[in-house]
């Protein structure tokens, strides 16, 4: 479930059920989405602006009049900058402008300049829910294309039972997620690993490899906006968490990420291995730091890696699984010979060296599966992240078809 980089404006109006409203921002942004907070006057006697400033990380607007924030982003911007207009809490006085067309304050004068899909998550005492000016001011925002979710039933912050209370915050986002369709992954639990693999020496020193992790979080962040629930387990490297990314598991060794990816993998649909996995580790760790014997070479003894994905392969119940190669010469070759040995479903093969591969912005991939092929020519390794993950969900479904 991701919504990575979507954009949903929160109109907060005057209801004690603001207080969940802070709770939803916190929802929408565990799951990437970017939340502007608009509040009508009446709201802040509820929660104060600063808490939902902190909550969503950007400035909280609640008039219309404030010169400073239509410099930064006016009101028209802003309704041209949401996906989705929420109003949670919508109160009986809200709703009833809304359906009469005012733009009185900041709020209604956005939903009016907005394109955005309206959804209104009303809030009221049980007897005002059942008025029928109320329920006449829905039916009219419903025919104008607003979706209303709930209320539900139960006790009031009042004291009553019975229809009125705002869903929870959790119900809400899930219905904004479901909003915007189905994404390419939807649905789907992804693994990727991603970076290098270090291989301690002794308590200083280690073996490691020139992955940077860039193309391997990518991926990550790709398969988050296209719908995934993503486990991004990271070797080395110093990169944040992509958005929309659910769970990272950090990680040092060949070994360590060997137990992190099977663990996440016993539920997962897919799995991208875009590691950089050490194939050899020392045969001995020293607990002290070595002293340089002058005048001697040092040999250093190497015990074989497992490979991760041979032992998924392995499994009766695996994942989908892709693979990378990484190259330098015989691409295609090579590639092929790693799809077959390894039991993969597709390979990600890249030349490295010529400024690709390690350590660069851009990359290029051939893709291979068992009767076809895709050149992904050279771009950023986002864009490429993209068209790998498209590629991806294709062949899933026809795996699984
Ligand atoms: N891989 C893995 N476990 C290992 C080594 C590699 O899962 N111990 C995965 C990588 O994540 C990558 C793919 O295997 O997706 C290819 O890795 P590569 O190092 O190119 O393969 P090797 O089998 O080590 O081949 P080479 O002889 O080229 O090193």
């Amino acid at each position: 479930m991701s919504l990575a980089h979507r954009r949903i404006l929160l109109g907060v109006s005057g209801g004690i059920a603001a207080y969940k409203s802070c709770e939803l921002v916190r929802r929408l942004r565990d799951l990437g989405a970017e939340v502007r907070v608009v509040m009508t006057g009446s709201a802040t006697h509820f929660v104060g602006a600063a808490t939902f400033q902190a909550l969503s990380g950007q400035p909280v607007r609640t008039s219309l009049w404030d010169e400073q924030a239509e410099a930064a982003m006016g009101h028209i911007e802003l309704a041209r900058w949401a996906e989705r207009i929420l109003i949670a809490p919508a109160t009986a006085d809200v709703i009833a402008r809304l359906a009469q067309g005012h733009a009185d304050d900041l709020i209604t004068t956005l939903c009016l300049a907005s394109a955005a899909p309206l959804y209104l998550a009303p809030a009221m005492n049980q007897q005002m829910w059942a008025h029928p000016a109320v329920q006449a001011n829905l039916a009219t925002l419903r025919r104008h294309g607003a979706t209303v979710l709930g209320p539900a039933a139960g006790e009031q912050a009042c004291g009553d039972v019975g229809s009125g209370r705002m869903l929870e915050p959790l119900e809400l986002r899930d219905a904004l997620v479901a909003s915007f369709g189905h994404g390419e992954l939807a649905g789907l639990k992804v693994v990727v690993s991603a970076g290098p693999t270090f291989e301690d020496i002794d308590p200083v020193r280690f073996i490691g490899n020139r992955s940077s992790g860039k193309m391997g979080f990518a991926v990550a962040a790709a398969a988050a906006a296209a719908g995934a629930q993503v486990t991004l387990v990271a070797g080395p490297v110093s990169l944040a968490t992509p958005q929309g990314v659910m769970q990272r598991i950090d990680v040092r060794s060949a070994a360590q990420m060997q137990v992190a990816v099977l663990e996440a993998c016993a539920q997962a649909d897919i799995y991208v291995g875009a590691a950089a996995v050490g194939d050899y580790r020392p045969v001995c760790v020293a607990g002290q730091k070595l002293k340089k014997q002058a005048g001697a070479d040092l040999v250093l003894q190497l015990a074989e890696n497992p490979d991760i994905l041979a032992s998924l392969s392995a499994q009766s119940k695996r994942p989908f699984l892709v693979g990378f190669a990484a190259e330098t010469h015989d691409v295609a070759n090579y590639a092929r010979g790693k799809l077959e040995r390894k039991g993969l479903d597709m390979i990600a093969a890249n030349q490295v060296g010529e400024g690709l591969g390690f350590e660069t912005a851009d990359n290029a991939l051939t893709l291979y599966w068992h009767g076809g092929e895709a050149e992904l020519p050279r771009t950023d390794k986002a864009t490429l992240a993209r068209q790998l993950v498209t590629h991806v969900a294709e062949r899933y479904k026809v795996a699984r078809a």
